[in-house]
């Protein structure tokens, strides 16, 4: 009996706290009902809260160019240390100081050409798309990490 008692409580509890609920939420969701203006109401009102989520989304799309050009160390590692961390087709492996001596001796116009042409069993630029200051960029890290 006396469970019998507490689950009739428990269900009373339920239909009590369902009734809350629904007197709670059903007026601010009947506001935006009716007429077809309040329903383009609702539709701007949707617009507006999704927009910091849309102008996040925006940002993030337009970051790599509004950022610039990717610095040195970025392009290295993910362009060049493919052949020139491990060495691969023959290339001066980037802390292999005596390969780079004579190359820096050159000069950094004269790596920048090598890099933007290719050279040897290098593709121009590495085999990507680099701009001019990436080219740079990354010529520049090299023979700072290479010195
Ligand atoms: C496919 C492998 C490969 C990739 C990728 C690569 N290199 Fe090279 N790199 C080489 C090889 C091989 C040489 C040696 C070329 C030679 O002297 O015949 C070389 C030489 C160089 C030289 C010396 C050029 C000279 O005039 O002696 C520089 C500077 C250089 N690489 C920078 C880079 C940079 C910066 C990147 C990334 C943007 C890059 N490399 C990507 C293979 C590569």
């Amino acid at each position: 009996m006396a469970e019998q008692h507490s689950s009739k409580s428990i269900m009373w509890a339920t239909i009590i706290v369902a009734a809350i609920l629904i007197a709670v939420i059903y007026p601010l969701t009947a506001n935006k009902g009716g007429s077809t203006a309040t329903t383009s109401s609702a539709a701007d009102e949707a617009d507006i809260r999704i927009q910091p989520v849309a102008r996040f989304e925006l940002a993030k799309a337009e970051a790599p160019a509004a950022s610039g050009p990717r610095d040195g160390a970025t392009i290295y590692n993910t362009v060049c240390g493919a052949c020139h961390n491990t060495g691969a087709a023959g290339a001066p492996k980037i802390d292999d100081k005596a390969a780079w001596a004579p190359r820096l001796a050159t000069g950094k116009d004269a790596l920048i050409k090598s890099l933007t042409n290719g050279k040897g069993a290098m593709p121009p630029k590495g085999g990507a798309t680099l701009s001019d200051d990436e080219i740079k960029g990354a010529v520049e890290y090299v023979m700072g990490k290479a010195k």
